[in-house]
């Protein structure tokens, strides 16, 4: 769909939202890997942990030879350790970003003579047709940094049915997701002290802006995330400081004082709904491995 007619349609929903996708312009993914270094955010040092204390025990569990497939592979850091010590025998980093992937892909082949490294520039969440091509061989698919907190939690089964299917037969999925825990704990990884994130949410009106051709103004919204504890997911919000009103291709919306828009959803996970995950795709969890806190799992997923 037109992103137009897109942000139009979800902002005149009852609860009115903007998707997660229009925080990637280069400006909020300078932003984010800014958070990632954050003393509150400890999602991406807590998985870079589990690499290490467990890097021998992972490697072990993937066999040599495998073929990893990592979608939104981005600058191909977080698979390092695991090209190192597991000897896979191809990577096939895919993400949007067609420039940014060729010259993290080329390093990474570089650095890794043996490795068959083919860069695929696509959208995944449309099809994987592009898979045909690939050497044949064990297949893992390498979904690392709790990105697949940002979906739904029926999306998240969609999704994970289509990888089951992409890897086939002992193929496996290689899942980095982020565990529920206190609310104190999450509300501060997703509202620091130093204002990173908030910069990091209100840029999604500056992009939807470039967009759209919208005239959101900034400053006039307030950054917010709760803990829903219930539904087990940080809510991350932008409320409006004062009435706004907003003009969108031949459309104004008005929002008034308090108003509030719906950024993010970043589901927070158990063991049981991590193995609720896998089950409803047919699949078992047959390792998982956590940092010393016990804050984020790396979790194996294997057909049989
Ligand atoms: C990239 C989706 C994993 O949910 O923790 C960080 C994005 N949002 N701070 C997350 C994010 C606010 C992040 N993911």
């Amino acid at each position: 769909m037109d992103e137009t007619l897109e942000v139009l349609a979800s902002l005149s929903e009852e609860l009115p939202r903007l998707s997660p996708k229009y925080f990637y312009d280069s400006r909020g993914s300078e932003l984010f890997e800014e958070i990632t270094v954050l003393p509150e955010y400890y999602l991406t040092r807590s998985e870079a942990e589990i690499f290490d204390r467990h890097l021998d025990d992972i490697a072990q569990a993937l066999g040599s030879g495998d073929i990893i497939i990592e979608p939104g592979s981005g600058n191909c850091s977080k698979v390092r350790p695991l090209l190192k010590r597991a000897a896979p025998s191809a990577y096939i980093p895919i993400d949007i970003a067609g420039e940014f992937l060729w010259a993290a892909a080329a390093n990474t082949a570089l650095e890794h003579p043996n490795l068959g490294v083919t860069a695929i520039a696509a959208d995944f969440t449309q099809s994987w047709t592009f898979l045909e091509e690939i050497p044949k061989g064990r297949r893992i698919v390498f979904y690392p940094g709790s990105t697949l907190g940002n979906f739904d939690p029926s999306a998240q089964q969609d999704f994970i049915r289509q990888l089951a299917q992409v890897v086939g037969t002992q193929g496996g999925i290689l899942l980095g997701v982020d565990l529920h825990k206190d609310s104190a704990t999450l509300q501060r990884a997703y509202d620091d002290a130093a204002g990173v994130t908030a910069a990091f949410n209100r840029n999604m009106l500056a992009v939807v802006n470039a967009r759209t051709g919208a005239n959101f103004e900034l400053k006039e919204w307030r950054h917010q995330a709760r803990y829903n504890s219930e539904m087990r997911r940080i809510e991350m919000e932008l409320v409006a400081q004062s009435t706004q009103t907003v003009t969108i291709g031949d459309q104004t919306l008005k929002f008034s004082e308090g108003a509030i828009i719906r950024t993010e959803h970043s589901h927070k996970f158990t063991m049981a709904s991590i193995q609720d995950l896998a089950a409803a795709a047919a699949m078992t969890v047959t390792h998982h491995w956590l940092d010393s806190n016990a804050r984020f799992c790396l979790a194996l997923l294997q057909n049989a």
